[in-house]
């Protein structure tokens, strides 16, 4: 076949089925990858497929990337890409703006902040560790919040804030948030804006829901988790550079915030000797607020239809560097 397509890692096969009836498919088994391994694969490629959104797509691969046409996220995230240089080189940057991605996430994100409140992790540890029948006064460890009428502080009320917006309004929480640009009509419906600090100081749960941006990064830094409530959350399902991980993890360990639950790490897979793996005040999961059935499919078929249309000289529908068409007119003059 003329095309030959790149993917990090399996996607759902009705993905795949779309691409391969246009190009040879090489699926990657091995993620994460480092930026050696990409310009091994990527060298005679046509297109490729960025599943897991922690493999980094440097300007080093795409000058290496002779024959790319696109780099297509498979999801909404693209922190680990340089844009720049891939619109430099003509090269489109597409991401998956599938409705199942921000319902998913917004249900992580709950369910999160669910567990930390409600201790349901801890709670399950010790069930099957048998210690129930032992001793019934620890029961009393695992001593919840109720979510009714506590403050909620979104940071980020994009696509997937609003959602979990959506979602506390049905705990009957008091809905804040903090965004770079206000949002009239959410506040129309009783979601109140505050200012990054007062959020911080007025919030019972703080969820993250911002990119990764030059201006997000450490956004979230010792001074602010200094202001937090002792009895606060912080639950980011956004991406870990966002939170400085360090300043975190010293504020859950001297007990000054009450716990964290995180999806999104600043090194993902998240390295074995990290000691925020040790603390009990904190719930991990490895980076799946994204991954349902539903969600896994819709993005899978939405990453292969831009790969094709891209392939047969069609624009994409979700670009994040629309500035690329004008780049192949000109070429093509
Ligand atoms: P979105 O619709 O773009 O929403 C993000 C919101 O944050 C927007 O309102 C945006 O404002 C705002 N924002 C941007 N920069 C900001 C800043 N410096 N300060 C304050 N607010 C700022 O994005 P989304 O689809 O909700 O996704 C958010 C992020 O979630 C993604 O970028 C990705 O990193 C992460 N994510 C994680 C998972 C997972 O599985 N854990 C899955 C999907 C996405 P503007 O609209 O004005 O830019
Ligand atoms: C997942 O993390 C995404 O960016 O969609």
């Amino acid at each position: 076949m003329a095309f030959k397509v790149i993917i990090t890692a399996p996607i759902h096969s009705d993905g795949i089925s779309i691409v391969k009836d246009i190009a040879e498919v090489n699926i990657l088994e091995t993620p994460p990858l480092s930026e050696d391994i990409l310009i091994r694969y990527i060298e005679d490629a046509d297109a490729l497929i960025a599943t897991l959104g922690i493999e980094p797509v440097t300007r080093r691969i795409i000058e290496h990337a002779t024959k790319l046409k696109i780099v297509a996220r498979h999801g909404v995230g693209y922190n680990n890409i340089d844009v720049d240089a891939a619109t430099e080189y003509g090269i489109w940057v597409t991401v998956t703006p599938v409705e199942e991605l921000f319902e998913a996430v917004a249900d992580h994100a709950f369910a999160l902040l669910l567990c930390i409140a409600r201790n349901i992790c801890r709670a399950d540890r010790f069930v099957k560790s048998r210690q129930w029948g032992v001793d019934s006064t620890k029961l009393y460890n695992f001593i919840g919040v109720g979510l009714k009428g506590r403050v909620i502080g979104i940071i980020g009320l994009g696509r997937i804030g609003q959602r979990i917006a959506e979602r506390a309004k049905g705990f009957k929480m008091k809905i804040v948030y903090y965004d770079i640009v206000r949002k009239p009509e959410a506040e129309k419906q009783g979601i109140v804006y505050k200012e990054l600090e007062d959020l911080f100081k007025e919030s019972d749960f703080i969820v993250i829901a911002v990119p990764l941006t030059k201006e997000t990064k450490n956004m979230i830094g010792e001074r602010e988790i200094s202001l937090m409530k002792p009895t606060a959350y912080i639950v980011n399902i956004a991406r870990g550079g966002v939170i400085d991980q360090r300043a975190l993890y010293r504020a859950l360990k001297e007990g000054r915030i009450a716990g964290a639950a995180l999806d999104v790490f600043q090194q993902e897979p998240i390295p074995p000797n990290d000691p925020i793996l040790e603390l009990e005040n904190t719930i991990l999961t490895p980076h799946i607020a994204w991954l349902t059935n539903e969600c896994r499919r819709a993005m899978a078929v939405s990453v292969a239809e831009e790969v094709v249309r891209v392939l047969k000289g069609e624009e994409p529908r979700y670009p994040v560097n629309p500035m690329v068409k004008e780049i192949i007119r000109i070429r093509k003059r």
